[in-house]
């Protein structure tokens, strides 16, 4: 393989495995298809703006004309675009149907055309929906909660049924909350860190006892790139990290790193359908010969250290939100919030 198209790739994985698969294949070339919704970052990516062995393309994975011409010559896809967010979301589910299921099929149907050698399709374990006890198997049914987790689910489905039906050569991950560098801060832990390193407080989501299982972003790019490399077409590999954690612990563990006290810390009202707990088990991938190796003491350290390090990188997303919420309030009033 020499020349990968990457999409989503001015995102918080899809920039750490840029990063990572430049560095570990020096003879590669990306391109990087990706639309710059709030969560696409050209900063993610600076350092290798202008590496010839680099390309980027603006444009979104719904768009038949600019996919055709962003994968013509590549090799493999690696598909990370997408709506992410589970609270958007929850507001406004209509993005998450266009990226999270339509844009899947634009970017089947090039990849059947173009004849693609291999196509990694990133999906996640909120599919399987909530598990009370146990470790949820890649055979086992879908059951997702969210208008996120049901287009993820959309999605990936499409996707196999590309391997089914026209042998494209189909891989499919489902993986757990990744955590580290470049992560947008609306998600837990880039959101508490950098809010605590504010002094700001943090909203914890119902009772604080919802369980996710942390796996740090380098693990997750080893793991991608082990399926892209060996994995067999048309199946399906769960990635986690088996570091299960409450909420309100992971809470605890970024205010003692920060040094901050429990004053900060705000219980608020739920998120509606809030899956009590994701957990997935992850024999057919050790089968392959990956383990993670980050522990989640060690990989929380080094993430939180990291918003320390790069208050640059948050504070001019965070002066985004606020320009834009004091737009809203300017031009709507006080009901209006963004
Ligand atoms: P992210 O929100 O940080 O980045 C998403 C990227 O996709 C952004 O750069 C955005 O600009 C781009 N994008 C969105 N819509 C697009 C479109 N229509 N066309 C082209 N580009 C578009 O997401 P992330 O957290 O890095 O997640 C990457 C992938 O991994 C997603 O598919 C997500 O469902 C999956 N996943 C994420 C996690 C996690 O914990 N973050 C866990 C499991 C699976
Ligand atoms: O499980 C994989 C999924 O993990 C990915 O597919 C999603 O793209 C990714 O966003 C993530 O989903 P979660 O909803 O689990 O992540 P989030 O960071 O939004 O929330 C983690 C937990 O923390 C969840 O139980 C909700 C809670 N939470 C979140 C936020 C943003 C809070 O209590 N307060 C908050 O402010």
């Amino acid at each position: 393989m020499t020349k990968l198209l990457v999409t989503g790739g001015a995102g918080f994985i899809g920039s750490n495995f840029i990063h990572y698969v430049m560095k570990k294949y020096p003879s590669l070339q990306v391109v990087n298809l990706d639309a710059l919704t709030y969560a696409g970052n050209p900063a993610n990516l600076a350092d290798i703006a202008d590496d010839p062995r680099y390309t980027f393309i603006k444009g979104d994975i719904c768009d038949a004309k600019i996919v055709a011409e962003a994968m013509r010559g590549c090799h493999a896809v690696v598909n990370f675009a997408a709506e992410t967010h589970v609270d958007r979301s929850i507001h406004e589910g209509g993005f998450f149907v266009d990226t999270d299921v339509r844009g899947v099929f634009v970017l089947c149907e090039e990849a059947r055309r173009c004849k693609v050698e291999r196509f990694l399709h990133i999906s996640t374990d909120e599919v399987y929906g909530s598990i009370d006890k146990g470790f949820y198997k890649e055979t086992d049914a879908l059951n997702p909660s969210s208008p996120y987790s049901s287009s993820k689910a959309g999605g990936e489905l499409l996707a196999r049924s590309y391997f089914v039906t026209y042998g494209l050569p189909m891989l499919i991950t489902r993986s757990s909350n990744n955590f580290g560098p470049y992560q947008y801060p609306e998600k837990l832990i880039p959101l508490f860190a950098t809010n605590l390193i504010e002094d700001k407080p943090v909203p914890v989501y119902g009772d604080g006892k919802q369980v996710r299982d942390w796996l740090f972003v380098e693990d997750q790019c080893e793991a991608l790139d082990l399926v892209l490399h060996e994995g067999t077409f048309g199946e399906i590999y769960n990635v986690g990290s088996h570091n299960e954690m409450y909420n309100i612990d992971v809470t605890k563990a970024i205010l003692k790193i920060l040094g901050k006290g429990d004053d900060l810390v705000t219980y608020v009202k739920d998120r509606p359908g809030h899956d009590r707990r994701y957990a997935v088990d992850i024999t057919k991938i050790g089968e392959l010969g990956w383990k993670p190796k980050h522990d989640f003491a060690a990989g929380i350290e080094k993430t939180v250290n990291w918003y320390v390090e790069h208050e640059d990188w948050w504070r001019a997303i965070k002066q985004k939100q606020a320009d834009y919420a004091a737009w809203m309030k300017k031009q709507y009033g006080e009901l209006n919030k963004a």
